[in-house]
């Protein structure tokens, strides 16, 4: 849904996704949507562009899955970077101190909304 100078993107319902789990979404068409994931982490929601600040890979190789196995931070499956879930910063591997982008997601009639500014498009 087109509104003003952003999209909001609804991507689960938060009843459906639960803590410490990720969902991917993609939005747009082509070889180059934008995609991103959102995740459920301490009772917050997060979301971030799957897009690693070290090689550009994508994230995940299996869908939704970003996290390491303790499931307390973001692993990139490429090269092993480890990111905080709060900030999204890299905290160890090759792009440390660099920091995944992070969209802004909200509730909305309980479901989770990330909303994409159209110039990122
Ligand atoms: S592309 Fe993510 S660590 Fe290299």
């Amino acid at each position: 849904m087109k509104k003003n100078n952003f999209v909001d993107i609804d991507v689960i319902a938060f009843s459906d996704l639960k803590d410490n789990e990720c969902r991917e979404f993609s939005y747009g068409e082509g070889d180059w949507p934008l995609r991103g994931f959102v995740t459920h982490y301490r009772q917050d929601i997060f979301a971030y562009q799957n897009r690693c600040p070290h090689a550009g890979h994508q994230l995940n190789w299996q869908p939704s899955d970003f996290l390491t196995p303790e499931k307390n931070n973001i692993v990139c499956s490429s090269h092993g970077a480890i990111f905080d879930i709060l900030t999204g910063e890299c905290i160890a591997g090759p792009c440390f101190g660099d920091k995944l982008k992070k969209l802004r997601c909200f509730l909305s009639n309980q479901r989770v909304i990330v909303r994409i500014p159209l110039q990122h498009l």
